[in-house]
This record gives C-alpha cells, sequence and structure tokens, in this order.
C-alpha cells in the first residue's frame, strides 16, 4: 500500500473508483450515489482543496480522503453556522478546513490506512481549525468515532440534523496544525508523504 497526494485531475480521474470505495464504506444506495458523484466531481474546483488516496501495489484504490476551505456560500458551511453562537462561529469558522470524505474500502479497513490518510490530509490542510461532520454513533463501537476522538477531534455540535436527511450528525473540531504527535505513525508496508 502507498498513500498519495492526490491534485484535483487525480480525483476526477479515479471518480468511479472513488464513488465505489465511498459506496462500499457507507453502504449507501446507487441513487445516492450518483448525486454524490456530481458533488464530488465539484468540489476538486473548491479553494484549498487537499486530497489523498491509498493504493494497492496493483494501484487498486484502496482508500481516499479530501477537503477544502471551508466558507460562506457552501452549504454545509452555512448548515453549521446558523447553529453556532458568534464566540463559536469566531473560533470555528474564520479560517476552517472542513474534511469533506474520509473513506477505506471495507476489505482494507483496520490496517492503520484512515488514520495515515487523515493524518496527511490535516498535515497538507489550509486553516487554523479543522471540521467534519460524522454520523451519531456509539463513539465506542464506530472506527470513525475512535479515529477522530484519538486525533483530539471535539464537539461542536451533536444531534445535528441538516435539512434533508433524518440522522443526526456530529460536527467535531479541532485546531491545527497537527502539533503533537497523533496516531498512526509507522503504519506498516504504507509510505508517508
Ligand atoms: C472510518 C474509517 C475511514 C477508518 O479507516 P480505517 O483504516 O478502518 O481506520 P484505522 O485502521 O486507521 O483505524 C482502525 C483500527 O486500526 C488500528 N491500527 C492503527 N494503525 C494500525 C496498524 N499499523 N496496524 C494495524 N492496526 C492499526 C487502530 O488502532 C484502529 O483500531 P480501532 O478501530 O479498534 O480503534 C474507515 O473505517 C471507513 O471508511 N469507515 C466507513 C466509512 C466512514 O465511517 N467514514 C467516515 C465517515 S465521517
Amino acid at each position: 500500500m502507498r498513500l498519495v497526494p492526490w491534485q484535483p485531475d487525480d480525483m476526477l480521474r479515479r471518480l468511479d473508483d472513488v464513488v465505489s470505495v465511498y459506496g462500499e464504506a457507507m453502504g449507501y444506495r446507487a441513487e445516492l450515489l450518483q448525486t454524490r458523484r456530481g458533488y464530488i466531481g465539484a468540489h476538486v474546483r473548491r479553494a484549498g482543496f487537499r486530497a489523498v488516496a491509498t493504493l494497492t501495489t496493483e494501484g487498486q484504490l484502496a482508500g481516499f480522503g479530501y477537503g477544502y476551505a471551508s466558507g460562506p456560500g457552501q452549504w454545509w458551511h452555512d448548515q453549521v453556522r446558523s447553529a453556532l453562537d458568534d464566540a463559536a462561529r469566531q473560533r470555528w469558522l474564520s479560517h476552517c478546513f472542513e474534511v469533506v470524505e474520509l473513506h477505506v474500502r471495507p476489505s482494507a479497513q483496520g490496517h492503520g490506512i484512515g488514520a495515515r490518510q487523515l493524518r496527511a490530509l490535516l498535515s497538507m490542510a489550509d486553516g487554523s481549525t479543522v471540521l467534519l461532520s460524522t454520523p451519531e454513533a456509539d463513539e465506542q463501537r464506530s472506527r470513525a468515532w475512535r479515529l477522530y476522538r484519538r486525533f483530539g477531534f471535539e464537539d461542536l455540535l451533536r444531534d445535528f440534523h441538516f435539512p434533508g436527511d433524518e440522522r443526526g450528525f456530529a460536527i467535531l473540531g479541532r485546531g491545527l496544525p497537527l502539533t503533537e504527535r497523533v496516531p498512526a505513525e509507522g503504519a506498516p508496508g504504507i509510505v508517508g508523504i
């Protein structure tokens, strides 16, 4: 396995694989994936776009992560902004990187790839804070939650409802840069950046 930074065009070239990994990881239906495909294709052009991918030795996509500068006028940013008070907006949204997607193919999960991807993405990100949303779940049982907590993400909002989605989400954040040592150093067989 090797971890590589991706430029926007790298992501567009592998969009079928990206959507496939995303669908497998989240267990989403094909119709929803087509919509997400459109969003992802547009996201690569946003300011501050950063992406990483994990490739097998045969070049297959095992995982990916991406994000961009979060700002007014973006749907996600505006939803979160509207739910925060002035002090929280100032602290968290002034110069913020959003981790939009982070996924590992189920067959490759549990070997440190997700942590490696997150660490690499945050080391490339521009911002003084990083935010993300993740479905509410049992923190001890959810691999995503355990990963974010290990990286020091704290709660901004819990059981937050985005319009049109009946699931509750947590909005989590932490400061940048990643100054302290976070996990995922030395995962075997993975080349860092
Ligand atoms: C969340 C997700 C990205 C995490 O990726 P991952 O590769 O499975 O996560 P990691 O391997 O880095 O961490 C998983 C475990 O491996 C362990 N690990 C870390 N480095 C390791 C290594 N070098 N060797 C073996 N295990 C290692 C971690 O301690 C961790 O243990 P835990 O899950 O029991 O807490 C991935 O599971 C996923 O895509 N899930 C479904 C989609 C999803 O929830 N995405 C996030 C939505 S917001």
